[in-house]
């Protein structure tokens, strides 16, 4: 069974082919240094390079694996949540195709298809605990199968990821900024008094990251040293030494100890809350992380759970991940009509698939 993957619900165009459960190709546009000019992602601009992009990469697909349209089974598309006008684009190829070969069409939830993704090279043991965190989500999860999501809890400002870019912000690291604040921590031993955790003082299993985010904001204000006089490239931050550097080592490692020990209290409150499940998933752009990889791991080692961390080039978008995820749900008997609607950011993805006999 071939199965063609589409993402387009951000700043990724992305097309992939997997079959039987295993991947068989895939093209990756990213428009990361399109956006990193404005400091964050421009929708309309995205939407604009997903329509004169997603064409050449499907026909480059082709080529690469030597099949053809008329080869595809099923279509897998992201519609949801991201951003509209982005999300079009991809719906609507998809449902062109569809409509041109005959192939099924599914719309696949873009954060579920996060949490799928290791799937494609591991076995995960379900029922599952989810993080997902990523730029626009922090999100947990009981998977009792990989069609059968039950959200746990949410944040209720900032996504992880948020956090993560508008404190690199401040300090004038380029967009998005979680990475350099990951490989700057590594260099230091966290303070873990200097910032707050936020929202851990209660029983529930929602997030708060914007109290964090402000604290090391003013923190960074009164310390104006530590913000870079122009926007940093890779050259700035290696010239960086002695005490300038590790000062701002030691900021990133507490910043980034604050989001990772959150996380863990967090997620170890949902294992115990949830009862027994087999594993531990932490997918998402911010699961690159290596701190909170390290961290998660260390908790799921004591819960006896397996871990579950997707390889790099699945932790941030791609497309694979969504022709994954959407074999899964056709596997399981699950399509769309033509009709299905994309999702815009903070919207519930509906179950509106039909269901073969
Ligand atoms: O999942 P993703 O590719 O896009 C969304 O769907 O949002 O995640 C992107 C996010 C950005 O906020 C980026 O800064 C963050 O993942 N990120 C990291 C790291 N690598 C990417 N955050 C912390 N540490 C990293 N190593
Ligand atoms: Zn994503």
């Amino acid at each position: 069974m071939l199965t063609l993957g589409i993402e387009t619900s951000c700043d990724e165009t992305a097309v992939a082919l997997v079959e039987d459960g295993r991947l068989v190709g895939e093209k990756l546009a990213t428009q990361i240094d399109v956006h990193a000019l404005f400091g964050g992602v421009v929708p309309e601009i995205a939407s604009r390079e997903h329509l004169r992009v997603l064409p050449r990469l499907f026909k480059e697909l082709m080529a690469e694996t030597g099949h053809t349209p008329n080869d595809i089974d099923n279509i897998a598309v992201a519609r949801g949540p991201g951003l509209l006008g982005s999300l079009l684009v991809g719906v609507s190829f998809a449902k062109g195709l569809s409509l041109s070969t005959g192939a099924k069409i599914i719309g696949v939830n873009h954060l579920w298809a996060h949490l799928l993704a290791p799937g494609l090279v591991e076995d995960i043991s379900f029922p599952a605990l989810g993080l997902l965190v990523s730029g626009g989500h922090t999100h947990t999860y009981l998977i009792k199968s990989p069609v059968e999501f039950e959200l746990l809890g949410r944040t209720l400002d900032d996504a992880a990821g948020e956090a993560f870019d508008k404190v690199a912000k401040v300090m004038n690291f380029p967009y998005p900024g979680g990475r350099h604040i990951d490989e700057l921590a590594q260099e230091a031993e966290p303070d873990t008094k200097l910032f707050p955790r936020g929202y851990i003082f209660n029983s529930n299993l929602d997030f708060s990251f914007s109290g964090l985010k402000t604290s090391v904001a003013t923190y960074i204000a009164k310390h104006p040293e530590l913000v870079f006089s122009e926007m940093a490239d890779s050259a700035a931050i290696e010239a960086l030494s002695g005490d300038e550097r590790a000062a701002l080592c030691r900021v990133c490692a507490s910043f980034n100890w604050s989001v990772s020990d959150t996380l863990r209290i967090k997620v170890e409150r949902a294992l115990q809350q949830v009862g027994k499940v087999n594993s531990l998933i932490v997918a998402g752009g911010v699961a690159a992380n290596s701190m909170i990889r390290s961290t998660m791991t260390k908790l799921a080692e004591k819960k006896r759970i397996q871990m579950v961390l997707p390889q790099l080039s699945l932790c941030t978008d791609n497309s694979a991940m969504i022709a994954y995820a959407g074999s899964l749900l056709v596997q399981a008997g699950y399509e769309h009509d033509l009709d299905f609607e994309v999702i815009p950011r903070g919207k519930v993805v509906p179950l509106d698939w039909k269901k073969n006999a």
